[in-house]
């Protein structure tokens, strides 16, 4: 039977909005909010929309605690329209037919509640009490989103999402206020198995009593670790989201918020170019694979990229690289199918990459990565340590076990950190800096040759003893103080971009390759633009 056939047979019931059918439509699922900011303590500080107009972000702040509060405020629906939602929810889940063929899943069914939401509006005619927008913003939010937490996703101020069990509010991580709670909540255990069974679904995974944890993607790139009941988490399911950006941070991005000076930049820019191996350090969130993604963007076209990693996090503008990513096995703890790492670090060595990328090295792959640097590749990778000592010390201990003679075949160790900062309006705002880099000379001889100074928020940068720029200079014939020279003109590049706000991976990447390519020209270019 089509669709519209079927609309048109369940319309009978559609049309039939009676107070007993209201009556039935209580609340929406899993959604809880808690009024406790619109208590007299509690101050709005912040606001701004997520989906103009149907849901806000509303912060507020304690003003005895200094509490602050992630409020999701959503027009909600009117008993009509809830029976109305309810009634195309389950049309679209019972009775849409799935599928035929490799269509995009998220554009079907998008297509399909788009002409099923007008079929609806056609049966029901012109009727005051509903507001068919609104119920599309409900709509998608539950059938392509993620149900009632889809505002925090849309949020590109949040970083991430977690739940540490029923009946305790959701966490976010927000750029400005950090760790903060939500007024959203899932009020009992059933309701947030539930949601977390949606999770996996959607990342195409599976989460049971048998096999408790999930370590997924997201559609969207989204990262989630989630456990089931209470089996391994003992006050019931409990998960974490690290959002994925679309957009993600660029070279240009990290100068624009401080996390680097354009100097620094400059320096790592020529790092790229000149194919050193670079590692990236911090603790869990710091930014090591953002920082990994923007240097990355930074490599020439014309090399031959392979990256590994164990989530897709990686977006880089290069057409010569190949992304691949482990393969968990479906068997918790391991088992047939199981693609890690080392095994890909190793493959990846048959592509014959210019520069080998390791979203993060852990175990018995660091390896290989260290064989391939030792035989002549370009690594780049990022490492779970908060200075260069501890990287060595974790690096040359089990599992990694990498021999202090390999030490030096990194050129350049840099650490990120989460620090904190006085705005205009004197609060302290959560903020990235990478607040050292180390040149490595030997094991146990690191030159730190830039250190972020915290009072004055001031990049110090000693090139002059560089040993990174005496190494270009002997294989690129130009002299020492021709790569400052060229050091100068990068920052200069950099810094244009970044008044010019050309910042996006993608229109950063032709400014880079005209570098590149013609450099005259580009400084020509930026030059006359200066004075336009
Ligand atoms: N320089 C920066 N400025 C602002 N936000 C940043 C910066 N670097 C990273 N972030 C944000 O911080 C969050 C964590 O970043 P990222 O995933 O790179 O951290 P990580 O150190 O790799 O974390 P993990 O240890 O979990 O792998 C992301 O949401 C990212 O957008
Ligand atoms: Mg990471």
């Amino acid at each position: 039977m089509s669709i519209i056939k079927k609309l048109l047979k369940r319309g009978k019931e559609v049309s039939a909005i009676g107070s007993e059918a209201i009556e039935e439509a209580k609340e929406l699922p899993a959604m809880m909010r808690s009024r406790k900011y619109l208590r007299p303590e509690y101050k709005v500080i912040d606001t701004y929309p997520l989906t103009d107009p149907w849901v806000y972000a509303v912060i507020t702040e304690n003003t005895s605690t200094g509490e602050i509060i992630y409020n999701v405020e959503e027009v909600g629906l009117n008993g009509h329209e809830l029976k109305v939602f309810k009634d195309i929810i389950d049309y679209l889940t019972w009775e849409l037919e799935p599928p035929k063929g490799s269509v995009d899943v998220r554009e079907y069914f998008q297509e399909h509640a788009k002409n099923v939401i007008r079929l609806f509006q056609i049966k029901l005619g012109r009727t005051p009490v509903l507001s068919w927008s609104k119920i599309s913003y409900y709509v998608e939010r539950e059938i392509l989103g993620y149900g009632f937490l889809d505002p925090l996703f849309r949020d590109p101020n949040i970083e991430d999402i977690s739940c540490n069990g029923p009946a305790k509010p959701i966490y976010v991580w927000h750029r400005k206020y950090e760790s903060i709670p939500t007024n959203l909540l899932f009020p009992n255990d059933d309701e947030l198995n539930k949601y977390i069974l949606k999770l996996a679904h959607m990342a195409g995974k599976h989460i049971s009593i048998a096999y408790p944890i999930l370590d997924a993607i997201l559609p969207g790139g989204h990262r989630v670790a989630a456990t089931f009941e209470k089996e391994v988490s003992t006050s019931g399911s409990t998960f974490t989201i690290r959002k994925f950006r679309e957009d993600p941070i660029t070279i240009v991005d990290m100068i624009d918020f401080g996390t680097v000076s354009s100097e620094l930049a400059a320096y790592f820019w020529l790092l790229m170019d000149y194919k050193l191996t670079t590692l990236i350090l911090g603790v869990a969130g710091a930014g090591k694979t953002t920082t990994l993604n923007a240097l990355a963007c930074l490599l020439r076209p014309t090399y031959k990229i392979v990256s590994v990693e164990d989530t897709p996090e990686l977006r880089l503008p290069q057409d010569n690289w190949v992304q691949l990513v482990s393969r968990p096995s479906h068997i918790s703890g391991g088992g047939p199918g199981k693609i890690d790492l080392f095994e890909l670090v190793k493959v990846s060595l048959r592509y014959r990459p210019d520069v080998l990328i390791v979203g993060e090295v852990r175990g018995e792959e660091a390896y290989v990565l260290f064989q391939a640097i030792a035989t002549g590749h370009s690594g780049l990778t990022t490492l779970h340590a908060e200075n260069i000592d501890a990287a060595v010390k974790r690096l040359t201990s089990p599992p990694m076990n990498i021999p202090h003679s390999y030490i030096p075949l990194i050129n350049v160790a840099m650490v990120i950190k989460r620090v904190t900062r006085i705005d205009e309006s004197g609060r302290l705002r959560p903020a990235r800096r990478i607040t050292n880099v180390w040149e490595i000379e030997d094991y146990g001889k690191y030159l730190e040759i830039c250190r972020w100074d915290p009072v004055r928020d001031k990049f110090e940068v000693r090139l002059s003893s560089s040993l990174v720029l005496k190494r270009i200079a002997e294989v690129s014939g130009k002299t020492f103080n021709e790569l400052i020279d060229d050091l100068g003109l990068r920052k200069l590049v950099l810094e244009w971009l970044v008044v010019n706000k050309i910042r996006s991976y993608r229109s950063l990447a032709k400014y880079i390759n005209k570098y590149y390519v013609n450099r005259e020209e580009l400084l020509e270019s930026i030059k006359v633009k200066k004075h336009e």
